[in-house]
């Protein structure tokens, strides 16, 4: 079975790959992984919905209805408890037009500036839609941790540099693919993928 994953973001579909290439059961002799790559006809999915569910689902549709394979989306939010779960549904926008991975650390280490380690808390949400011929499934995934004050690390992207989960003292950017593939938000929630799929083609 062919199942494409409904993102242009490279660093996306690599995490994708390695989380579910990483299968005690082989699940990846079993589905033929596609991303959007492999449809450059399907141009940028606005994300305009009021919650990471909205905008995964949307995602996931449009990329089922153009290539009637099994889609697969994921959004991901950062939410902040010292700014009011911000900013969440709004974290690739978050610093505004222009925004890039650096703006957004850079506006999110100025907005923490004075606030205490213990008042730093966040959680990094992750949602994935699953949206085939004849499925319309939801997997969620949840890390929290904290906002370091200073970028750190050179592996990932996004907020990396920024977030130290739980149990460590590193954050995502220095604990390395591996390690991050392993516990992150997204590998939660694609556990959770993983077993919806086993069972589309069991
Ligand atoms: P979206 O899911 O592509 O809308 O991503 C929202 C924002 O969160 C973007 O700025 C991403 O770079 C960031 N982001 C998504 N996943 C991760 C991650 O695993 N680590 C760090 N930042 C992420």
């Amino acid at each position: 079975m062919r199942i494409v994953l409904a993102t242009h973001n490279r660093h996306k579909v690599e995490e994708m790959r390695a989380i579910l290439a990483d299968s005690s059961d082989d699940l990846t002799d079993r589905f033929e992984i596609l991303s959007l790559e492999d449809f450059p006809e399907i141009g940028e999915i606005i994300e305009d919905g009021a919650t990471l569910e909205e905008n995964a689902r949307k995602k996931a549709r449009t990329v089922f209805e153009k290539t009637l394979l099994v889609s697969l989306a994921d959004d991901t939010g950062l939410e902040v408890d010292s700014l009011g779960g911000r900013p969440g549904v709004y974290s690739a926008r978050y610093s505004g037009k222009g925004a890039s991975y650096l703006k957004n650390n850079q506006k999110l280490l100025k907005e923490l500036s004075g606030v205490p380690t213990s008042k730093r808390s966040a959680t990094f949400r992750c949602v994935i839609s699953i949206i085939g011929d004849n499925i319309d499934e939801i997997a969620v995934g949840e890390v929290k941790g904290k906002i370091g004050s200073e970028m750190r690390g050179e592996n990932g992207f996004g907020y990396d540099p920024l977030f130290i989960p739980d149990g460590y003292e590193i954050t995502y950017a220095e604990i390395g693919s591996k390690i991050k593939n392993r516990i992150s938000h997204r590998s939660l929630a694609l556990e959770q993928a993983k077993t919806i799929l086993r069972q589309l083609v069991s």
